[in-house]
């Protein structure tokens, strides 16, 4: 089969586009250094969240060397705890539900961004090298407060965390 030279430029372009898009949508999914939500988060009686074990109490907790879960409730218009510490150079997971309405969980500067639905456990799991302040936002609207709706994570240096923040 003679396949004309114009042809085959085209074919090759094609090909070498499908492929770029492929590499594209896998390293924003994978490459960028921070794992996205999953179903590894499960679901949570929206009503009972308060009664939940890990849920009742917003809360830092230590669970490895270097690794840490947060457990954060959103709702209106507040997250809960208010202001999260963590160390520098740790693993840090974030499980973060609604007792409410749908939320939003953006961790500004970052590439941590979940809805936050309620009876849904969002998981999201972020390593921090540096100390450094960042901002949470809500980013959906959530009612008539939702842009007062804001936290804080303040990564510290190492020698400086206390332990568990509320
Ligand atoms: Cu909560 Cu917008």
């Amino acid at each position: 089969m003679n396949i004309h030279t114009y042809e085959k430029i085209w074919l090759i372009g094609a090909l070498a586009l499908i492929v770029g898009f492929i590499a594209t949508v896998t390293y924003g999914a994978a490459g960028a250094g921070v794992a996205m939500v999953d179903e590894t988060g499960g679901t949570i009686d929206a009503n009972a969240v308060t009664d939940d074990e890990d849920f009742g109490e917003p809360r830092v907790e230590q669970v490895g060397e270097n690794e840490y879960d947060v457990y954060v409730i959103a709702q209106q218009f507040i997250f809960r705890p208010d202001t999260i510490v963590v160390p520098a150079n740790s693993t840090v997971t974030f499980h973060i539900t609604s007792i409410d309405v749908i939320h939003g969980f953006q961790v500004v500067g970052t590439n941590v961004n979940t809805m936050v639905v309620p009876g849904q456990v969002a998981e999201i799991t972020v390593e921090f090298d540096e100390p450094k302040e960042y901002g949470i936002l809500c980013n959906e609207y959530c009612g008539s407060g939702h842009h007062d709706m804001e936290g804080k994570l303040n990564v510290v240096p190492e020698d400086e965390y206390e332990g568990e923040s509320e």
